[in-house]
């Protein structure tokens, strides 16, 4: 399995809450900026020659904010450089607010197969408090335009803990995008970032965050409630119908390789996990430098592989198998492993299953607790 992550960096306005690598649009870098990823994509043709690629995730920031004849050329340098499975999918995140029913449809005629559009609260009280630039309305709206042009793969994100928000509030939310008959939703809880303007407001003690047993609470409503709706949870932020699970995902949990493009992306290739540069200026000069614009590089010991494959792997519903490790590291997992897998189970954070183990719903409450047993 091989994936292509694209990082489009550009918003219309940052997000109170956002601590991604992502810069208020200034419209003479777009261009520029995709001139640096078709450098970038060549950079990479010899790695990936004989090899294809079996999903693509353009992400960001906000990578509809390109506008139509950028969309093309992003699309065009893809595939002049990269060879594309037929059945690869392939994602575009979207941003209520830049979308148009022509980029939607170029969007399909480049192939892409599965959007992402960033949607977080169904109250315009509450987009406004975070900092969206878009209403419910909007959203609502793109929606339909999407399903239009006849795209049937669409993941929702929603956020959930959001300051002053009710359980009602986040009720309500849910209600309406199941209305809507998404293949998909993802439901983060909120993560209060340093360096955010959310986390001065809160230093400022202009809301309170949710305690923990509410958010607990808002959790397990919300497994069971997309569970009635047919949603299956299979990675603990992420639902969907049956055979819409998010393949591009799946690949990361999966500890498979993938190539990232763009400022601040990051990729896992040949035991070697990089990082870009996060600045955009020195990003751009190395690359038309003719070099690859990494950061920062670290070739995988057995040990650092096997314990990323523990914590991705257990993120998923299914957790992990057993066997996998033994032929893969000739590592004996249940031998090595037995003091924390019995203590665990004790707790009732995990349970053994099928010759592998999965975290519980417990677990998944407190996933990270359970994930540092495993680092050695
Ligand atoms: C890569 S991000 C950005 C996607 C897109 N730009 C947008 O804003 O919709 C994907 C999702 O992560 C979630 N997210 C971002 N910041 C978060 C935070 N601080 N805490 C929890 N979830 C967050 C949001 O649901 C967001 O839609
Ligand atoms: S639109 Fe998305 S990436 Fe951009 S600032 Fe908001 S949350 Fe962050």
């Amino acid at each position: 399995m091989l994936g292509l992550y694209i990082h489009i960096p550009f918003c219309v306005k940052k997000c109170k809450y956002c601590d991604f690598n992502s810069f208020k649009l200034n419209i003479d870098e777009k261009r520029k900026y995709l001139n640096s990823l078709k450098r970038e994509m060549e950079l990479y043709k010899e790695n990936l020659e004989n090899k294809s690629i079996d999903s693509i995730f353009v992400g960001g920031g906000t990578p509809s904010i390109l506008n139509e004849e950028e969309i093309k050329i992003l699309f065009k340098n893809i595939k002049n450089n990269f060879q594309i499975k037929d059945s690869a999918e392939v994602t575009m995140e979207c941003n209520p607010g830049t979308l148009t029913l022509n980029k939607l449809k170029i969007m399909k005629e480049c192939g892409v197969n599965r959007l992402s559009i960033g949607l977080q609260a169904v109250q315009n009280n509450h987009l406004e408090y975070i900092g969206r630039v878009h209403t419910y309305e909007e959203f609502e709206k793109n929606y339909y335009q999407a399903k239009e042009v006849g795209f049937e793969n669409i993941n929702i994100d929603l956020m959930y803990a959001l300051p002053n928000q009710s359980k009602e509030d986040w009720m309500e939310s849910l209600e309406k995008v199941v209305k809507l008959n998404p293949t998909h939703i993802s439901a983060y809880s909120l993560i209060l970032e340093e360096n955010t303007e959310l986390f001065n407001m809160y230093e400022r003690h202009e809301f309170k965050l949710l305690d923990e047993d509410t958010d607990i609470e808002m959790y397990e409503y919300t497994i069971n409630y997309l569970k009635s709706n047919g949603y299956n949870q299979y990675e603990i932020s992420n639902y969907a119908k049956k055979g819409f699970e998010c393949k591009h995902n799946i690949l990361y949990w999966k500890c498979a390789n993938y190539v990232g493009l763009g400022v601040s992306a990051s990729g896992f290739l040949n035991e070697t996990r990089y990082n870009n540069l996060c600045e955009l200026d020195k990003y751009e000069d190395i690359i038309h430098s003719g070099k690859k614009p990494i950061e920062w590089e670290e070739k995988l010991s057995i040990k650092d592989e096997i314990e990323e494959s523990i914590f991705l792997g257990l993120r998923m519903n299914e957790g992990i198998k057993f066997k996998y490790f033994y032929e893969k590291y000739n590592f004996n997992f249940e031998e090595e492993y037995k003091n924390e897998i019995d203590k665990l189970k004790k707790m009732k954070l995990i349970e053994t299953k099928d010759e592998g183990m999965k975290l519980t719903q417990k677990g998944r409450e407190i996933s990270n607790s359970v994930f540092v047993e495993f680092m050695k």
